[in-house]
Parts: C-alpha cells; sequence; structure tokens
C-alpha cells in the first residue's frame, strides 16, 4: 500500500478508508453499522427481492449484522474483501452498498463486485458516483488488476451502470447465480485496469 494508507490511517490493520464524492461519503463498513445495514436492508427488503440471493431473517436485524459486520472486519484486516456503504454527507443513513470480495493476487489481482441502491434513490447517479471513486480506490490503493461484475440480462438497470463504467462484456453464463430461489443466467463483465501497477 502506497498513499493511500497515510491519506486513510490504519487501526490494527483495518483500512479506514473513506471516499468523497460530489454528493455521498463512501466508506467501508464497521461494527457500528449494524442497526443502519438492518435498516437499510428492511426497508428494501421487497425491492430487492428479485435481485438478490435468498437473506435469512439476520439481515433484517441489529444482532445478526453485528455477527456479520465481525466477519466482515475480519475480511477487512485480511485485505480479502472491501465492503463499502453510500452514505448521506452527514453519513446518518445508508442509501446503498457496493462490496468487493474474493479478493486475490498472485498472478490473478481480481475482484468480485456486487452492490445495490435503495428503492428512493433509484434513477439519481448515486451508484455510478460511488463506484467510479470505490473502482479508483480498489485499482490504485489495491492495486487490482480485474474487477468482475455480472448482471442477469434483464437488469436493464444494473447493466447501464456498469456500462457506463467502462465494464465490457465478457461472457454469459448459464444458471449462474442463485437469485431470488432460482439459478438465473447472467452476463459476466469485467473492468481492467489498463495502467496497472505492483503495490503488493
Ligand atoms: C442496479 C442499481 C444499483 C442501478 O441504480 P441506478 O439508480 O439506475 O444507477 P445510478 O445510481 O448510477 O443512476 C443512473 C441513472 O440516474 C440518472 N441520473 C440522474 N442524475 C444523474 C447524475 N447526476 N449522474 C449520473 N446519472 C444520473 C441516469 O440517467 C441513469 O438513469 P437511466 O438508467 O434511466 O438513464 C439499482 O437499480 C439497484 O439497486 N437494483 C437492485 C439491486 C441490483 O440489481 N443490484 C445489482 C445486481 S447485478
Amino acid at each position: 500500500m502506497k498513499g493511500w494508507s497515510n491519506m486513510f490511517g490504519y487501526r490494527n490493520n483495518v483500512p479506514k478508508v473513506r471516499l468523497l464524492t460530489e454528493r455521498l461519503v463512501v466508506r467501508l463498513v464497521y461494527e457500528r453499522d449494524s442497526w443502519r445495514l438492518a435498516d437499510y436492508y428492511e426497508e428494501n427488503r421487497r425491492f430487492l427481492k428479485p435481485w438478490e440471493p435468498y437473506r435469512d431473517e439476520s439481515y433484517y436485524s441489529n444482532s445478526g449484522w453485528q455477527a456479520r459486520l465481525a466477519m466482515i472486519e475480519a475480511m477487512h484486516q485480511q485485505h480479502s474483501a472491501f465492503y463499502f456503504a453510500l452514505m448521506d454527507t452527514d453519513e446518518k443513513e445508508i442509501l446503498g452498498v457496493a462490496n468487493y470480495s474474493n479478493v486475490l493476487r498472485g498472478a490473478f489481482n481480481a475482484c468480485y463486485l456486487g452492490y445495490s441502491l435503495g428503492e428512493k434513490y433509484q434513477g439519481q447517479g448515486f451508484m455510478h458516483e460511488a463506484l467510479t471513486a470505490t473502482n479508483r480506490y480498489m485499482q490504485q490503493a489495491q492495486s487490482l488488476h480485474r474487477i468482475m461484475a455480472s448482471y442477469m440480462p434483464h437488469n436493464q438497470r444494473s447493466g447501464n451502470v456498469l456500462g457506463s463504467l467502462g465494464f465490457e462484456k465478457e461472457g454469459y453464463a448459464k444458471d449462474y447465480l442463485l437469485i431470488d430461489g432460482q439459478w438465473q443466467d447472467h452476463v459476466l463483465t469485467a473492468l481492467t485496469n489498463k495502467a496497472w501497477r505492483s503495490g503488493h
């Protein structure tokens, strides 16, 4: 890590990443976000259902998120995943999430990206704004060469966001992910960092 570590500081090797965009604070989630995350998933429960894996009840409770955040913090410590919250500038409410998971190093330097935005914040460019900042962080501070994301062919909004950020279509996977109880085909896309430089 160069540059960014000084800018954001580290505690117990947990990266404290807080990115400021035009309208948002986009930062890594941490233990005290449990109730905010439970609120986000509860408020958008019905809206997100067709687009996400089955969520058990722990997704809608403070205690469920406390347990999950302990695991996420361990992954943050190992730099194996980066779970970001999109927040208003007062950092009171979570508007959406952007999760970079399964970070693999070596000759791959790649990870997967998943995201969602609250129903009332659709169509205002918030996800594009947030992912512009987080992709840059993952590419520059975390030296990732490839960020992979996939979407169901009928999820036009998701395809549009990825296209607008420079993700390129790479394939089509049959029965790829178990979404809302059904194995669903997905369009596979990736953003590769043409200016990649080793930082690890
Ligand atoms: C996928 C998802 C995040 C896309 O949300 P979104 O609001 O369409 O995306 P953005 O926040 O980037 O907003 C882009 C839209 O805002 C509009 N917009 C308005 N103001 C804007 C601004 N200042 N800057 C950029 N775009 C703006 C754009 O024109 C675009 O609308 P359009 O697609 O009708 O042209 C959202 O639909 C979602 O959470 N869906 C459910 C979960 C999901 O599908 N997750 C992904 C699984 S692969």
